[in-house]
This record gives C-alpha cells, sequence and structure tokens, in this order.
C-alpha cells in the first residue's frame, strides 16, 4: 500500500460564510503553502497564475469561486442572473483551453438560474451544495479512472509522463498518476520518467514530488530527453492526462505532449491518456476547433527569476497542443477504456452506465 500525499489541491473551509483554501502550486516544491480566497477576483487571479491548476482542479476552484460571487452578490443585494453570467464568462475567460472549467461553470450557472427561477431558499447554499457536489464527484471519478487505467501498466515496467495529473491537479489523486497510484498499490513496481515540462516545470516541481510522497521511484528528465529515453528502452509505456479532448478523441495537453506521442509512436510504445467524462467537448468534432491558450512571454524569457532569452527577441508560447487520435492507444475514463479511439467509442463509452 503506497501513501498518497495528504495535501489537496482546493478546499472549501466553513459553511455558508465560508471561504476557499487552495495549496499554492507555483511555490512547490520548496514550500506547501495554503492561500485562502474569499472573493471572485482572488480566485481568478489564483486560477490565471496557475496558483491552482489541472483541468479538473480548474473546475473545482471555479465552481468554489461562484459561491465566493455570490456571498458577494447577496452582501450587495444584486443577486441578477445578468451580474451572475457576468462573473461566470469571466472566469471562463481566464484559461480558455482547460474545457472544466466551462463545464464547472456552465453547471452552477444553471443551478443559479433554477433558483432565480423560485428563489427560494438561501443561494449561498444551494450554490455551495452543487460545487461541493463537483469536488467529490471528481475525487470518485478519479479513483475510478485509477483502477480502469492501472490494468494498462506490467511490474517492473517504465512509464513516461508529461506535466502533472496528481491530486494537485484534480479534487484528488489524479488522472494519469492515478493509474500509476493504483498499479503501485496493486504491488508493481513501475518506474516514472517524468517530463520536467517546459516552460512552467509542473512536471519537475510537481509530478516528481507528488510521486516521491507516494514512494514511487521516479527520474525527471528534460523534455528534450524523451527520445533518448525512448531509444534506451527504458520505457514500455506513455499516460498523460488532458485538458479538452473532441468527439472524435484528439486531446488537448500541456505543450509538448503531442511531440511525446509522435516519439511514443516512432518507438512502437503504447501512448494512452487519463481524463473524466468532464475533460470531454462533444461538441467538437475534432481538435481543430479546441481554443490554445497562449500565455506571458515572460514566462519563457524570465522563467523561475532569471532573464534567459535577449532583451527584444520574438517568443511564442502556447500552453497546450492537440494530439491526434489515431497516435492515442486507449483513453482511460471513470466509466472505462476507450479502446480503439474514434468517435463511435468515445460516444458509446461516455453514453454508457457509470
Ligand atoms: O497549465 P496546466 O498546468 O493547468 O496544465 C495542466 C495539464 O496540461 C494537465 O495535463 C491536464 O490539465 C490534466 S490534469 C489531470
Amino acid at each position: 500500500v503506497i501513501a498518497v500525499p495528504a495535501v489537496y489541491s482546493v478546499a472549501w473551509v466553513g459553511g455558508t460564510d465560508g471561504y476557499v483554501r487552495l495549496l499554492d502550486q507555483t511555490i512547490l516544491p520548496g514550500e506547501v503553502c495554503y492561500r485562502d480566497c474569499r472573493t471572485l477576483d482572488d480566485m481568478r487571479e489564483a486560477i490565471c497564475m496557475l496558483r491552482v491548476r489541472g483541468a479538473p482542479a480548474i473546475g473545482v476552484a471555479a465552481a468554489m469561486a461562484l459561491v465566493l460571487h455570490t456571498q458577494q452578490a447577496v452582501r450587495c443585494g444584486d443577486l441578477s442572473e445578468s451580474t451572475f453570467q457576468r462573473a461566470a464568462d469571466w472566469l471562463t475567460a481566464a484559461r480558455p483551453t482547460a474545457v472544466n472549467l466551462a463545464w464547472a461553470v456552465r453547471r452552477m450557472t444553471g443551478v443559479f438560474s433554477r433558483w432565480n427561477a423560485s428563489r427560494a431558499g438561501d443561494p449561498v447554499r444551494v450554490l455551495l451544495d452543487e460545487a461541493l457536489a463537483i469536488r467529490e464527484e471528481d475525487a470518485q471519478m478519479c479513483r475510478a479512472i485509477g483502477r480502469h487505467g492501472a490494468g494498462l501498466f506490467a511490474d517492473g515496467q517504465g512509464i513516461l509522463t508529461h506535466c502533472n495529473t496528481g491530486g494537485l491537479a484534480t479534487a484528488e489523486y489524479g488522472t494519469a498518476l492515478a493509474a500509476i497510484f493504483t498499479a503501485a498499490e496493486q504491488g508493481k513496481r513501475l518506474h516514472v520518467y517524468a517530463d520536467e515540462t517546459r516552460p512552467l516545470l509542473q512536471g519537475a516541481r510537481l509530478t516528481s514530488w507528488e510521486l516521491q510522497q507516494a514512494g514511487i521511484d521516479v527520474t525527471v528528465i528534460c523534455d528534450g530527453m524523451a527520445a533518448q529515453v525512448m531509444k534506451e528502452g527504458r520505457v514500455q509505456g506513455v499516460i498523460v492526462g488532458a485538458d479538452r479532448i473532441a468527439a472524435n478523441g484528439d486531446t488537448a495537453n500541456k505543450i509538448g505532449t503531442y511531440g511525446v506521442a509522435v516519439l511514443a509512436r516512432a518507438h512502437g510504445i503504447p501512448f494512452h491518456v487519463a481524463a473524466p467524462s468532464s475533460t470531454f467537448d462533444l461538441n467538437l468534432p475534432s481538435g481543430d476547433g479546441i481554443p490554445i491558450e497562449q500565455r506571458d512571454p515572460r514566462e519563457i524569457t524570465h522563467g523561475f527569476g532569471r532573464q534567459t532569452v535577449p532583451e527584444g527577441v520574438r517568443v511564442y508560447n502556447p500552453a497546450f497542443d492537440v494530439t491526434p487520435a489515431d497516435l492515442i492507444a486507449s483513453i482511460v475514463t471513470e466509466k472505462g477504456l476507450i479502446r480503439p479511439v474514434s468517435e463511435t467509442n468515445v460516444r458509446a463509452t461516455l453514453g454508457g452506465p457509470p
């Protein structure tokens, strides 16, 4: 049995007059520091700055942010639908690729509209209950993803992952890392290669930290080393998370994921994706329609406190890329494995019983 880190990405503290407490991921692994947010603005800043990050965790955070907004709306006596919708839209724009954000905001907006139609009961209570349900459902989905994904790996294998997909990126436990945690709980000894994940180093700072805490063997590599590590025969499988999956299985994930998928194909290594149903966007027929978040060039030119690009040089900083479905061996969801990856199988798995 392995010990999953007893930290949490985002939590609600107290009752209807409570607030959000989140683990500030920008200062990990140096410090484990929680940050309390009491307003919508605080939460939007935390989401934009990646203090809370990872598609499922962003969804939970956004739901809780709208509870904070509603507390404020009650205090100001402005519980109009248009004010709520403005807050919802402003929050959704914070991170455009991770569809869990829009998904959670839509759920909260629906609950607010239903409350508004009758105006019965405390709106903060109603919204808080929904936000807590979103958090709990995500935790349950992650456990199920772990159970479905663990069978992809055999004892003694080397597994490569990109970015961070553990408890930090979700309500609890994780998606791609959940499959690794569960396999380890089953007694499989895996060796994980964690891409450092330029430019913000989620793999180096967060994934290796979570795996180390869980007692799982982990080695950090620079993103550009993956090809050599595969060529040396150190890796028998790749598993990553997702920020948005189109109906045909095309998958947006952290920049660099597409390259890893191409390398895996070139070396005959299966490439898997793990994500809850809340990460699918079935309105998009393919990945061509997925909006790609563009981030501040300073993340590249001044990463972690030091200028590394000459002044005046142009920088391109897309935060995500799209891996075509035909490079993906399987998608692990809480409802089971989608394999082979096709629109028919995506719809059959997601539409099926839980
Ligand atoms: O920019 P980030 O750190 O939020 O990007 C996170 C990722 O790309 C993760 O792989 C994805 O959100 C899945 S998290 C379970």
